[in-house]
């Protein structure tokens, strides 16, 4: 590069830092003359950081990227960090989207997470048939450095493993008979949180799993299960710092017992965990009630869940599976015709007003 390249680089990053900083104003003050303040504020006064899923490709819904600025403090990629975007080819890395999606976050000092180093669904295929045919545990460990490596000290918080238990499978241990845990047993999840570690000493390690909030048929047994996870992996001294509940709540057909999650939850604590709030969205399906009872039916839900989770006082962010009913993956082609109505599960309606449950968000932070 030479002198005059440098220079023109120099002032296009001063011109887009101007720029980011003044956009960031701009909401701020629109929010200032706002009485009711932003999830970002009221949850960061009183010691949370609320966040939200994003996609990459949401940035061009200027209202909506003005939201996010507005309201969030906590980025995590819906899609862009998972390994069949990263890797879709065995030895090809493409990190463009979350890299857009980590600029973002720096551009509006947003802390970022990664989700998720190792999951049963959504792995490219030529990993499963590697997993299958010919099972090195490199397929596990190189991937999970290279990835952390290569955004060390840019991303904050990992989910190095996702959903790995799964009653219904009917182990003894009830982990989910996954493709990794047939390839390599139940010490790949010890191995993908020592390989994280490896590879970034500060970033938070956390086990992220679904279905352990709410009352049904197998909620005894994946809150049992995944308790007897985490303590095997703590008496191992397996570096895993928290425990990411995904609250996906269902009040429907899951709902939330206050006792029965204290209980759990307070197991976790007592591990010396910390519990984090990962992926929260209402699923209102079979409410079957007009929108404004089922959007309080939504609020009651969250406030009951959080004001247990965050009596324990060991969470440090809640982060919802999207901002707004304008983009949740509860309405993609596959989960949309199990629901009764259009789904309304996010604390921003489809026109980015507040719901509800933005409202019970913002009581359970200052509570
Ligand atoms: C979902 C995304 O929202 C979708 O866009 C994608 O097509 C599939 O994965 N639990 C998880 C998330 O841990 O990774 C899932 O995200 C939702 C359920």
């Amino acid at each position: 590069m030479d002198r005059r390249q440098f220079i023109l680089l120099s002032a296009w990053t001063v011109a887009t830092l101007k720029l980011s900083l003044l956009q960031e104003k701009i909401i701020s003050e629109a929010c200032a003359d706002d009485a009711l303040g932003t999830l970002k504020n009221i949850s960061k006064r009183n010691g949370y950081a609320f966040g939200c899923a994003i996609k990459s490709n949401f940035f061009s819904d200027k209202a909506f990227t003005e939201a996010v600025i507005r309201e969030v403090a906590v980025i995590v990629a819906e899609y862009e960090s998972k390994r069949h975007v990263i890797e879709p080819i065995r030895g090809v890395f493409h990190y463009e989207g979350m890299e857009k999606i980590v600029k973002f976050a720096q551009m509006h000092r947003m802390q970022v997470r990664g989700h998720t180093l190792v999951w049963h669904a959504y792995q490219p295929s030529w990993l499963v048939s590697a997993l299958e045919v010919n099972p090195q545990i490199e397929l596990l460990t190189e991937y999970i450095q290279k990835v952390v490596q290569h955004f060390r000290g840019r991303i904050s918080s990992w989910d190095v493993v996702n959903e790995a238990v799964n009653p219904a499978d009917g182990r003894a241990d009830g982990l989910r008979n996954s493709v990794w845990l047939k390839a390599f047993g139940p010490s790949y999840i010890d191995i993908a949180f020592r390989s994280a570690r490896k590879a970034d000493p500060k970033v938070e390690l956390v086990y992220n799993e679904m279905a352990t909030e709410g009352v049904w048929k197998y909620g005894d047994q994946y809150r049992y299960f995944t308790l007897k996870l985490l303590e095997g992996m703590k008496s191992r001294g397996v570096p895993v710092d928290s425990y990411g509940l995904q609250a996906h709540l269902e009040p429907n057909d899951k709902p939330i017992n206050q006792k029965k999650l204290a209980s759990f939850l307070g197991e976790i604590k007592g591990m010396g965990l910390r519990i984090q709030v990962t992926e929260l969205d209402v699923r209102d399906y079979k409410i079957g009630r007009s929108l404004e009872s089922r959007n309080t039916i939504a609020a009651d839900e969250t406030r009951r869940f959080l004001d247990v989770v965050l009596d324990q006082g060991v969470t440090d962010y809640v982060i919802t599976w999207g901002l707004s009913d304008r983009y949740t993956w509860l309405n993609d082609g596959k989960i949309k015709p199990l629901l009764s109505a259009t789904p309304s599960p996010l604390p921003l309606d489809e026109e980015l007003h507040r719901k509800p449950m933005w409202f019970a968000l913002a009581k359970a932070f200052e509570k």
